[in-house]
């Protein structure tokens, strides 16, 4: 069993804050998205990853290396076009040659990670007869029209699958996280380009149904994040952050309080404020007479000065001076809000180097 990440794509829905950066690199509770993708297939017994790269290749490359981190040898598959998630396996071919594997796309985050997928998958393929060619776990979902959706019979089999329906036939959404064995190549150099233009695994597993291959579903349990938007970034930042085990590596003040699950790194400097958990302060941040939490993230070497943040995530070397109440916000890199009055809360997306002056 190997496995496909895909980190290419353009990141399009998050900007500005991924408009120079790879949104699979995007952290949440201060760890870069891809990583928790990345452990949880270590953690099935993967040990040989392919990653499909875009533009933002050096980028990627850079925080994975060889993977050598994650216990994973990893090679790297240069996309010149996001041409769409089927495209990703034909580009694969030689890397994957017959082998079956997971497909994992980079900006999602899964409760529990693959738990026992792998093994159930083998066990199928085991089977003299009916060996599924796709496994692919769903989800209900709010609003079905954002995903892929299903459409089962009473038993429980896959039926019909549809990308980002207007009209969807059930609430079932396509989780990020797909089992396949080496019919999928076929299902791939198949299809044609949907409306969007892209080659669509769902077209792939589509194709697969009407060849009468077996695709079985299974119901994601956990919660799942497609973390390409910023709701569902805050979102996963909440979940994980309550996950942290609270350590402190700076230095806090006498006149300031850590409440609850906290993090704070190395170097990072706490004074006259209140941090209330869960909450991870970055390595060389400095935080002065202001109040953090709960459900925050702030990257390195930020400074928070006079400021209110909680519900919110701020990336490294970002600049909270005086700025009143930040809630619900998503700042990039080296971001700055500063404000002179005071007036009610306040609510932001803001790109690499944005500054706001509240006035
Ligand atoms: O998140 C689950 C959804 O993911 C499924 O419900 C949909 O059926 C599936 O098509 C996919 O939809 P998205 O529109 O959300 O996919 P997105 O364009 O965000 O791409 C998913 C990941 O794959 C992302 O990390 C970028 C990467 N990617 C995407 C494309 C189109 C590539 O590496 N190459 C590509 O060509």
């Amino acid at each position: 069993m190997k496995a496909l990440v895909l980190a290419g794509g353009t990141g399009s829905r998050l900007r500005p804050i991924t408009h120079t950066g790879a949104k699979q690199l995007v952290p949440v509770a201060n760890k870069p998205i891809i990583f928790y993708g990345l452990e949880a297939i270590a953690a099935a017994g993967i040990t040989e990853v392919g990653i499909v790269v875009g533009e933002t290749a050096a980028e990627v490359m850079a925080a994975i290396g060889d993977g050598a981190t994650f216990g994973l040898r990893v090679t790297y598959i240069a996309q010149d076009a996001p041409n769409g998630l089927a495209h990703c396996v034909l580009i694969a071919r030689d890397f994957l040659g017959d082998d079956d594997f997971v497909m994992w796309l980079g900006d999602n985050l899964l409760e529990g990670g693959l738990g026992d997928l792998v093994p159930e998958f083998g066990q199928e393929q085991r089977r003299l007869t009916g060996a599924p060619a796709a496994m692919i776990l769903l989800k209900k979902v709010e609003d079905p029209t954002q995903f892929g959706v299903a459409e089962l019979d009473p038993e429980g089999h896959v039926v019909r699958l549809v990308e980002k329906p207007a009209d969807p036939p059930s609430d079932l959404a396509l989780v990020g996280v797909y089992l396949f064995d080496r019919r999928i190549h076929e299902a791939a150099a198949a299809i044609e380009p949907s409306g969007r233009g892209e080659l669509e695994i769902t077209d792939a597993i589509q194709w697969l149904i009407d060849q009468g291959q077996p695709v079985v579903a299974a119901e994601h349990r956990g919660w799942w994040l497609d973390t390409g938007k910023k709701d569902p970034l805050l979102e996963a930042n909440r979940v994980l952050l309550e996950r942290i085990e609270p350590r402190n590596d700076g230095t806090v003040d006498d006149a300031s309080r850590i409440e609850g699950r906290v993090v704070i790194e190395a170097g990072a400097v706490i004074e006259r404020s209140t941090v209330r958990g869960p909450v991870v302060i970055g390595a060389g941040c400095r935080i002065t007479d202001s109040f953090i939490g709960p459900f925050t993230a702030i990257g390195p070497n930020c400074e928070v000065a006079e400021t209110e943040v909680d519900h919110s995530v701020i990336l490294e070397g970002s600049r909270l001076l005086q700025a009143g109440r930040l809630v619900d916000s998503l700042l990039g890199r080296e971001a700055c809000v500063t404000r002179h009055g005071r007036s009610g809360a306040t609510r932001l997306t803001l790109g690499d180097h944005s500054t706001v002056d509240l006035g």
